[in-house]
């Protein structure tokens, strides 16, 4: 199947992370839509991606993190581009550092497994039935490696929620063994940003997009784990690995 016969869904893709991914993919000659909350989101994305690629790119206004607003946004999609065929999920958010345990609240918590968990988890039930039995489609899941560390003083609420994210894609490895459907997770243990907030170490958002997009492309393993701690994995570990 060629790229532009294909259609990948890029959950979180009004993001920092989903963005870059999403540009990438619409310049190696996918189609791809994007769902979220926040119209203005949805512009912003418009403007980042290559003017020649735009009439690929179907936004859908919605939330995935519920369980009856990605059941809508599923059929509104649909009924937008007709199929999916392949899904990177990219949901969350990019920083949080609101103060050590004792300090925080259990509504706090709760935001935190919200944005983490509750939603890679509701999409992942609502969007796996329309690739799971097709072996040239695609499920990746974008996670950080805050899951596994506290990264700095008073980011511990980020280390369970990113655990957690980490959890739920060994699960699903271990559960789905077998299906056909290529499922494939990306461990990024460094920061994310956009070109006019790049910090030392950090990736770039378009370099981590090409590499993703890469992977979704070749579509050579299943039951992975690619693990990128800088710059330098993003060729490594994402792309030679896969040739
Ligand atoms: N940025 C980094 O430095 C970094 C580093 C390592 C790993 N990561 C991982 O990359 C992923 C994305 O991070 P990001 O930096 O791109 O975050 P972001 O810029 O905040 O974007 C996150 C996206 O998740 C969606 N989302 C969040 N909560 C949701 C909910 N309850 N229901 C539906 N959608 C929800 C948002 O959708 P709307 O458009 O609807 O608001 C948004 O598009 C996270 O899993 C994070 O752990 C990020």
């Amino acid at each position: 199947m060629a790229n532009s016969d294909r259609v990948v869904l890029v959950l979180g893709g009004a993001g920092t992370v989903g963005s870059g991914i999403v540009k990438a993919l619409l310049d190696k000659g996918f189609k791809v839509a994007v769902i979220s909350r926040d119209d203005g989101r949805l512009e912003r994305l418009r403007s980042l991606v290559s003017p020649t690629t735009q009439d690929n790119l179907t936004t859908v206004v919605g939330n995935v993190g519920s369980e009856d607003g990605a059941a809508e946004a599923k059929e509104a999609l649909l009924r937008a581009v007709g199929k999916v065929t392949d899904v990177v999920s990219s949901l969350g958010f990019s920083w949080w550092q609101e103060g050590p345990p004792h300090t925080q609240t259990l509504k706090d918590l709760h935001w935190v497994m919200e944005t983490l968990l509750f939603s890679t988890f509701v999409s992942w039930k609502v969007f796996f039935p329309l690739v799971r039995d097709d072996c040239s489609c695609t499920y990746t899941f974008i996670t950080g490696g805050a899951g596994e560390k506290l990264l700095m003083p008073g980011t511990g609420f980020l280390t369970i929620g990113a655990a957690s994210a980490l959890a739920f894609c060994q699960v699903l490895r271990e559960e789905y063994p077998e299906v056909p459907c290529k499922l494939n997770q990306v461990k990024i243990n460094t920061g994310v940003a956009t070109p006019d907030r790049m910090r030392p170490g950090y990736l770039d958002h378009l370099d981590l997009g090409e590499a993703v997009a890469a992977l979704v492309e070749r579509r050579s393993s299943s039951h992975s784990v690619f693990t990128v701690n800088c710059p330098a994995d993003l060729k490594t570990a994402l792309l030679e690995r896969n040739l």
